[in-house]
């Protein structure tokens, strides 16, 4: 057994094989002179596991070709960020469903599949082949509990949120709440938490993906005006676009941190355990 990786999900692919105790498939990456991809594998095994994060077209085309590469392998696939997932229906007429044409394609030529925090979990059914969707709710209260913080405040930025946030306070037996919007004019919104007061607490923010930063720079400043002591941001998957990291720690926030689902200088946990646990079956 061997593990291969896309360009940007070399790292957690290095790690997931360390832990396997195998080792990885050189791949030399490039493109044509008119920007197609181009990829050249070293010599593959007669089962392999494919890891490579979908966090943009390019990722995407990397992994089919890896695939492709693997055809006389059994191949198990592993998704650490499924990108396109957020576009899980049909939402307006004209509109593809791209989680289901992402699947569809990913699942020729792999036995099985792992996605990680997969942002819609129904999405799952829409991959032709057995698929398992991880959890590092667990991994990231494990961080939490390494940083030393004196009863931290676990807030999900909305409802939506909320499950996976109980997950990981659950890790260290902490206070756990989301934030509840109130609109006070017609320019004037309020997020606290629901239940809970953040007065003088060391409060993290867990979400599974942090984009813009928006929503929890917002919820940071609130939560500072409501007399919390620290803010801290976590997240599965750090997308991170357009400036979000400096956005967020702009906005006072102590620190920023993700996994290493997409591989960042904040990657502060990985998702190397939580997979190999669940290749091993
Ligand atoms: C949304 O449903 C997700 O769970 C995240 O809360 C969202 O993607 C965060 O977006 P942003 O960082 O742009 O506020």
């Amino acid at each position: 057994m061997k593990v291969i990786s896309t360009e940007k999900s070399q790292i957690l692919a290095a790690r997931i094989a360390t832990a396997l105790n195998t080792s990885i498939v050189d791949v030399k990456f490039s493109r044509f002179p008119d920007g197609e991809l181009y990829l050249a594998a070293g010599k593959t095994d007669d089962e392999t596991i494919i890891v490579g994060s979908v966090t943009d077209s390019d990722a995407l085309v990397q992994l089919l070709l890896l695939i492709d590469t693997c055809e006389n392998s059994k191949n198990h696939l592993v998704i650490p960020y499924m990108g396109y997932a957020r576009q899980d229906k049909r939402f307006r007429s004209g509109e593809p469903i791209s989680a289901r044409a992402v699947a569809r394609v990913f699942a020729k030529g792999v036995e099985d599949c792992i996605t990680v925090n997969i942002h819609e979990p129904a999405v799952l059914k829409y991959f032709d082949v057995s698929t398992t969707n991880l959890s590092l709710a667990k991994d990231m209260g494990g961080c939490i509990g390494s940083m030393d913080l004196s009863d931290p405040l676990i807030l999900a930025p909305d409802d939506g949120a909320l499950a996976f946030a109980q997950d990981v306070a659950s890790a260290g037996g902490w206070d756990c709440d989301h934030l509840e919007k109130t609109r006070l004019s017609g320019v004037e919104v309020k997020m606290a938490p629901k239940k809970l007061c953040a007065a003088l607490r060391s409060v993290i923010i867990v979400d599974d993906i942090i984009s813009t930063g928006g929503t929890i720079a917002t919820a940071a400043n609130m939560l500072y005006q409501q007399g919390a002591a620290e803010v801290y941001a976590a997240c599965v998957h750090g997308v991170l676009i357009g400036g979000a990291y400096g956005h967020l720690k702009a906005s006072g926030i102590r620190e920023v941190f993700c996994s290493d689902t997409i591989e960042r200088g904040c990657s502060r946990l990985s998702a190397a355990d939580c997979i190999v646990t669940a290749l091993r079956g």
